[in-house]
């Protein structure tokens, strides 16, 4: 019989005193650049199934050149957050969302499946374990990294055989060194994220890593992100690595919060879901999932009906746009202290750091 992951089974070797490492100043968390003292892993075979869990130490993995994980980048990742709160409990955000995502992109990444709730219980008790890594800031938390590669040493371009499914650590700032300022944007419609029937909808490394040499062509011109364009129609469909929302008067003079629909090419950010859950619960304004595309953005602007454009992450929670590049004009996005952004950050927040208790917050 194929063995199951189980939290029953998660072994611990702690880190000696001597062992762990200094923790760096809140004020000098760049994002992903500092690590926890330990590490959870779980090993997987095709005959075996599921290894022991087990947390131990961070170290340098060890693999076969030939590991397929190097060669065909059978590997996807999850980012999620830990928090610690006002009132001293940690909490870790709806982690049932991102372990719902890691298995989807799991079953297209011919990697195995494994039970999410004893993967969750077995990312508590690393949270547990890394308690004081969790900054005493209530603008900075833990970022945790599951990650899923194929380790099997054969070049065959085949399903894996051995692969090892690991969570690491890192205590997080703000995710912009600038803090919750504007970005400005380049929307070149020459380049394309994902594609229908493409893989843009999952978590895989291998949608990353082509992204960064455009991001690089977007700093090259002045700007910080790249907005990502879809089709004939030049849709919005992402911002850098993070969803996008727009808010307009339409042309009834009704407020609308407009995000593109999961249709396949948009990721199916957990941020993402909760502000339109939010956003629902207010009914102040319409809330829909529908294309837009940059004319219709372009019309709004130009009839002063625009009022907002924003990315949201797990990485920055929400993130504000001042300005768009777009054939050759440069359009410039409203932003105001009372903003939409803002109020979706500070509601986050009081979720995030238990000003107020809310099922998505659930205590480690
Ligand atoms: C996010 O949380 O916005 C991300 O996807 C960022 C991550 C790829 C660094």
């Amino acid at each position: 019989d194929l063995q199951e992951v189980e939290f029953s089974d998660l072994e611990e070797k702690l880190c000696t005193p001597e062992q762990k490492h200094p923790k760096p100043d809140a004020s000098a968390l760049v994002f992903g650049k500092y690590f926890t003292d330990h590490m959870l892993e779980v090993p997987w075979s095709l005959d075996k199934g599921w290894g022991k869990p087990i947390i131990s130490p961070i170290h340098d993995l060890k693999i076969h050149p030939a590991a397929k994980v190097l060669h065909y980048a059978i590997e996807l990742f999850e980012g999620m957050k830990a928090y610690r709160g006002e009132d001293g409990r940690l909490r870790f955000f709806r982690p049932d969302r991102n372990m719902a995502r890691m298995l989807s992109t799991a079953k297209r990444s011919s990697l195995p499946s494994f039970d999410a709730n004893e993967m969750i219980e077995c990312m508590k008790r690393l949270i547990q374990v890394e308690r004081e890594w969790i900054p005493h800031s209530t603008t900075s938390s833990l970022y945790m990294r599951p990650t899923f590669i194929a380790t099997d040493p054969s070049l065959g371009v085949a399903s894996p055989n051995q692969a090892l499914l690991y969570v690491i650590l890192c205590p997080v700032g703000p995710y912009f060194s600038s803090g919750f300022k504007p970005i400005s944007l380049m929307a070149d419609p020459q380049y394309v994220r994902s594609w229908p029937g493409g893989c843009g909808a999952l978590k895989m490394g291998a949608n990353y890593a082509p992204t960064i040499y455009i991001q690089k062509q977007s700093e090259l011109l002045g700007h910080q992100q790249v907005l990502w364009l879809y089709g004939e129609d030049h849709q919005l469909t992402e911002v850098g690595t993070m969803n996008i929302f727009v808010f307009l008067k339409n042309k009834n003079g009704e407020r609308e919060l407009i995000t593109p629909p999961l249709n396949g090419l948009i990721l199916p950010g957990v941020t993402r879901l909760s502000l339109l859950e939010l956003a629902h619960e207010w009914k102040e304004f319409k809330v829909v999932e529908r294309c837009i595309t940059m004319a219709e953005v372009v019309e709004a602007h130009e009839e002063h009906r625009l009022l907002e454009i924003f990315g949201a992450g797990t990485a920055c929670v929400v993130c504000p746009v001042s300005c768009v590049s777009y054939q050759g004009k440069e359009y410039t996005i409203p932003s105001t202290e009372e903003s939409l952004s803002q109020r979706f950050y500070k509601t986050m927040s009081d979720i995030f750091y238990g000003r107020v208790q809310h099922p998505w917050a659930v205590i480690v």
